[in-house]
């Protein structure tokens, strides 16, 4: 499913709602600027829906730009749009380190409530949880003392996904990148929540939309003292985020002639 060179500027992975989706007229400046420049770019959108429901969107949304790849729930499925190739290599990598059923055991009793069926899927397990009970320590913890591994991300406040280890939208991101052969300084991730953390923890260009919520705007913010201990921090800390004034797609767009992928308003920068 994947080509070996790459001859396009840039790949740009975003995610969806609240980013791309949001702002009817955000959504309208965004699919205008791009097309002058979509020639030169790959587009991927990466959110915590399925591929499934990010193609409902693209008809329930006509003016959204039409991607190349899709990546879907939080990073375990990666299809190609126009072919609809899954990559199958993926899933069996994800597959063999992962027992969705040992690890819904292992959080059988703490105070999380399920998320519907149509939100889960082989790869992820969802629920909802509230900040109060600290729900990403306590699972660790009890991933700890079992033999299960995951890689679990918090979102909104709300939504806790279990996922298997080494996967997410940053990971499925790299995939890509790497399966693409793009260089890490040709990549471009935007997002505006707890799931997109991980896009932006790997050395890539980064656009944090004006909407974001604090557990990702913090990531453009002078590095704190106790943030910068490990390598990923510091990885973090390198990598050029900006952050943007303005909302949604909007920002989006701002962060877009800001890292030179869109010509500058006026010409003045
Ligand atoms: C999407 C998914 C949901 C997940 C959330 C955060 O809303 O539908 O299952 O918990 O993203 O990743
Ligand atoms: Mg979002």
């Amino acid at each position: 499913m994947y080509s070996k060179k790459q001859k396009k500027k840039y790949l740009l992975v975003t995610d969806v709602d609240d980013t791309v989706l949001g702002d009817f007229e955000g959504l309208l400046l965004l699919s205008r600027e791009l097309s002058s420049v979509r020639g030169s770019i790959v587009l991927a959108y990466n959110s915590g829906r399925s591929t499934q429901s990010i193609k409902a969107s693209l008809v329930a949304n006509p003016c959204m730009p039409a991607p190349d790849y899709l990546i879907g729930e939080v990073g375990t499925q990666i299809e190609n749009f126009t072919t609809a190739e899954i990559d199958d290599e993926y899933v069996q990598i994800l597959k063999s380190h992962w027992s969705r059923e040992e690890i819904e055991k292992v959080l059988r009793d703490l105070p999380f409530q399920k998320q519907p069926d149509e939100f889960q899927s082989d790869l992820k397990l969802s629920y909802y949880a509230s900040p109060e009970v600290d729900p990403v320590r306590w699972s660790q913890e009890r991933l700890n003392k079992s033999e299960q591994q995951a890689t679990i991300i918090y979102s909104n406040q709300r939504d806790l996904d279990f996922l298997p280890p080494r996967s997410g939208k940053g990971r499925a991101t790299v995939r890509l990148q790497e399966k693409l052969g793009f260089d890490k300084e040709q990549v471009i991730v935007a997002g505006d929540s707890g799931n997109d953390v991980g896009m932006f923890k790997h050395g890539f260009k980064g656009i944090v939309v004006g909407n974001a919520h604090s557990e990702l705007k913090r990531l453009g913010s002078p590095p704190k003292i106790n943030i910068a201990s490990d390598a990923e921090s510091k990885k973090q800390k390198s990598s050029h985020i900006y952050v943007a004034t303005a909302e949604y797609a909007k920002g989006l767009v701002e962060g877009l002639r800001k890292l030179g992928v869109l010509p500058s308003k006026n010409g003045d920068e």
